[in-house]
């Protein structure tokens, strides 16, 4: 099986390029690492919101599925440049979706918990999503991610659509490594505590995602590390994983703290078809930060 990953310079793209080129995904049998080949694409290589891009890197790469973790990540920029973002989002995975089609080659999309309205199923904020649960984004990057989710299931042909939150892990920049560093500059800090989600490590999610893929699972996924909190308790976990005391960090309002995008006070993604797929337990939410954290600590990841 050919995979081709777009992307692969980010955060989530890079962990999956590791993954897929790393022994044993999925166990011996036909979806195994050794019948994987990978290659990975990022922005020099082709900007995917240009329609003549992903004909051609399919042509060039010949991929049975592609892994279309590419995207414009910064939420509060998509609101002053919403053509822009929309455009990389939805634009681009609706030209990479015709020609995946068109190619008989399956997509993954990944898409965000920001699709939902944010407020909790029934209005409780601890009551996390479903995977079939009705879309309503709150800011304009979940409009464009939506977009995204929109063109994947028009699709001819396989397709996944895997979401995910709060994400961690090697890259330029990331909650858990701001925190970290917070902690060395600042004797205290204050992070709100009205927004709950899952923290995913991308680490895990690039795990998970070399499974469906290599089983060529179709459908929307969930996936994230197991449990949920608020930023305040993910901060406080980071303060524990990096021997600092975590009562230096306390909690306060989003109203603290406005942003041009709005943000969720509900971000849970619950999970039930990952498991009906055969994909084993994601680790809990705090081992994944720990174990980050002391990849970090001994600079063994790419951005420091
Ligand atoms: N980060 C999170 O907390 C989070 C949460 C939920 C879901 N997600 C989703 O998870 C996926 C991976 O996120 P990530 O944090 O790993 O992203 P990332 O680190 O920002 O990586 C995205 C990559 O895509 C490239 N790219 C952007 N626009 C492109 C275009 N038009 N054509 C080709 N390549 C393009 C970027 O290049 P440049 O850097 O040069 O622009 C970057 O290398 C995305 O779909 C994102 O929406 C992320």
């Amino acid at each position: 099986m050919k995979i081709l990953v777009t992307g692969a310079e980010g955060m989530l793209g890079s962990a999956l390029v590791r993954r897929l080129r790393s022994a044993g995904v999925g166990g011996p049998g036909p979806g195994n690492a050794a019948a994987l080949a990978v290659a990975g694409v990022d922005l020099p290589d082709g900007d995917l919101a240009d329609p003549a891009t992903a004909p051609a890197l399919l042509v060039r790469h010949t991929p049975d599925w592609v892994v279309h973790c590419a995207a414009w990540t910064d939420v509060d920029g998509a609101e002053a440049r919403y053509a822009e973002a929309l455009a990389a989002n939805g634009a681009a995975t609706a030209h990479l979706a015709r020609a995946c089609g068109a190619a008989g080659c399956g997509l993954t999309y990944v898409s965000t918990d920001y699709v939902f309205d944010g407020r909790g199923r029934g209005g409780d904020p601890t009551e996390g999503y479903d995977e079939d649960d009705p879309l309503s984004p709150v800011n304009a990057y979940g409009r464009t991610k939506a977009a995204g989710e929109d063109a994947t299931r028009a699709m001819r042909g396989s397709w996944q659509i895997v979401r995910t939150s709060w994400l961690f892990g090697d890259g330029r920049v990331n909650f858990v490594k701001t925190i970290r560093r917070l902690l060395a500059e600042r004797e205290t800090l204050q992070v709100v505590d009205d927004q709950r989600g899952c923290p995913t490590y991308a680490e895990d999610l690039a795990d998970v995602l070399a499974r469906l893929v290599s089983g060529r699972h179709r459908g929307i996924f969930h996936a994230t590390n197991r449990g949920a909190c608020t930023w305040h308790e993910l901060a406080q976990a980071t303060a524990a994983a990096v021997g600092a005391d975590p009562d230096r960090i306390t909690p306060c309002g989003s109203g603290q703290y406005p942003r041009p995008a709005a943000r969720p006070a509900c971000s849970i993604l619950r999970s039930r078809r990952l498991e009906e797929a055969g994909c084993p337990p994601r680790p809990a939410w705090r081992d994944a930060v720990a174990h980050y954290i002391a990849r970090l600590e001994s600079g063994q990841v790419a951005h420091p």
